[in-house]
């Protein structure tokens, strides 16, 4: 086949739009080689003409102008780079409705206003494509749709943000979550402001979109209940390692009985789980479905060229499918219930701080009981000013959990409102040695 020049535009030229020209240009050939097209990033959209790019673009390419871009009828294809959800929302739907096919990275785009995203390309005939938006170079989304595609996978276990998990890492080897934190920011993992990373926002904005897709229902953000690590204790660091686990920032969407329930929290993992190996700031996605069993995908979850190399995917795979209808533009194609608040389960495990006076432990073994939660295991660390109860249940619902710690967190001995986290296994309470 005779090759031809695609042109491509791209909505912002910083981290990862300079590095999908940069591919563009060093691997010209093999892209031309298994798409039979040249790629050519004719418009960058930027907010500065005058910024020193490390990749500079070819005189012309830059451009503060949108119009350049949207009334271009040569342009088919753009690449959305720049971040944003309000202005950049509407910046893409004009693009869908003048017929562009939009690929893009942004995830708190997809996870907040992809409904109307997806209408738009619909009725425009054109492709939306996001790969990049979650886990950066590790293909999970274009697993789950094209080739699980009739997996009835019931369950996505994630570790989708590099930051927390490069914390957590760090934590467990000592640091304190303040030498973590300015760690992760000093290698450029952290952001100045970390409020996305570590309260869940940006794990949780992930977790609705692979949802979305794993199980062909709309997810957006507000649906997934999120805890950040920001609510870990030292203390909870050391019990994992004494319960022979390791604590992971993990997204869950899981289908039940016709029921999703999509939460991030910290969890508890056993250490002879494969999330567990996942350090530093690695992203994996277990994957559980009918015809799989299991399947784990790991990888870099951030980078320039990692999530330019996704993005580039999306876009070579837009060029080989246009027009010819070979996948549904929108993953939605059935609205799931969500499963009530409270009725998730799971082993739990959480911390108290007692005074350390008779009768307390039968106490909170009392409230516990009083609502079918039972315990599997018991740590008790003794301190100058009481004690520390380290507790994992059996499986338990979530609500019956919650109304035992509101009760046990009144009780006069208790020093504060225990926090509780999933217990992540797939061994058996007896063969953890918890029985
Ligand atoms: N970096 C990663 O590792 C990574 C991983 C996964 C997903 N993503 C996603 O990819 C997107 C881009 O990330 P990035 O790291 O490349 O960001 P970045 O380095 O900050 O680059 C943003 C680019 O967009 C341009 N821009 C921003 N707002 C604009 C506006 N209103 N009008 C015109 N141009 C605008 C900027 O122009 P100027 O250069 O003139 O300032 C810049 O070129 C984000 O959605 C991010 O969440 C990034």
């Amino acid at each position: 086949m005779a090759s031809v020049d695609v042109p491509v535009a791209l909505l912002g030229y910083g981290t990862v739009g300079a590095a999908v020209n940069r591919l563009f240009h060093e691997q010209a050939e093999d892209i031309e080689r298994a798409t039979g097209h040249r790629l050519r990033v004719v418009k960058a959209l930027v907010r500065s003409l005058d910024k020193e790019r490390e990749f500079p673009a070819a005189p012309g390419v830059l451009t503060t102008d949108i119009n350049e871009i949207l009334d271009d009828p040569s342009i088919s294809v753009v690449a959305e780079v720049m971040g944003g959800v309000e202005g950049t929302g509407e910046t893409v739907l004009d693009l869908l409705r003048r017929g562009k096919n939009v690929v893009t990275a942004n995830k708190q785009l997809v996870a907040r206003r992809g409904d109307e995203l997806f209408a738009a390309a619909s009725s425009s005939g054109v492709q939306l494509r996001f790969e990049a938006s979650v886990c950066a170079a590790i293909p999970v989304i274009k697993v789950l749709r094209e080739s699980l595609v009739v997996t009835n996978v019931h369950s996505v276990l994630g570790i989708v943000n590099g930051t927390t998990n490069f914390m957590l890492t760090a934590m467990e080897a000592g640091m304190s979550y303040d030498e973590a934190l300015a760690d992760a920011q000093a290698r450029g993992y952290a952001e100045a402001d970390p409020t996305d990373d570590v309260t869940g926002a940006d794990a949780a904005a992930k977790m609705a979109i692979l949802a979305t897709v794993a199980f062909a229902s709309r997810y957006a953000l507000e649906d997934v209940a999120k805890v950040g690590i920001d609510t870990i204790d030292p203390l909870d660091v050391a019990a994992a390692s004494q319960l022979d686990m390791v604590i992971r920032l993990i997204g869950q969407a899981r289908l039940m009985d016709g029921h999703v329930d999509v939460r991030v929290s910290p969890a508890l993992v056993d250490k002879h789980h494969p999330l567990a190996a996942v350090e530093g700031a690695f992203n994996a996605v277990m994957l559980q479905g009918d015809a799989i069993r299991e399947i784990t995908l790991e990888g870099p979850g951030a980078g320039g060229v990692e999530t330019a190399s996704a993005v580039i995917a999306d876009i070579t795979s837009v060029i080989g499918t246009m027009g010819t209808g070979f996948l549904q533009n929108d993953p939605v194609r059935r609205t799931l219930p969500r499963l009530p608040v409270g009725e998730h389960r799971s082993p739990y495990y959480f911390h108290l701080s007692v005074e350390d006076r008779p009768g307390v432990l039968s106490r909170v073994a009392d409230e516990l009981a009083q609502r079918q939660v039972s315990v599997s295991r018991l740590l008790q660390h003794q301190s100058l000013d009481g004690a520390t109860l380290h507790v994992v249940t059996h499986e338990a619902r979530e609500g019956d959990l919650r109304d035992a710690l509101t009760a046990i967190a009144a009780l006069p001995e208790v020093k504060r409102a225990p926090q509780p986290f999933p217990v992540i296994s797939s061994r058996g309470v007896t063969e953890l040695g918890w029985a």
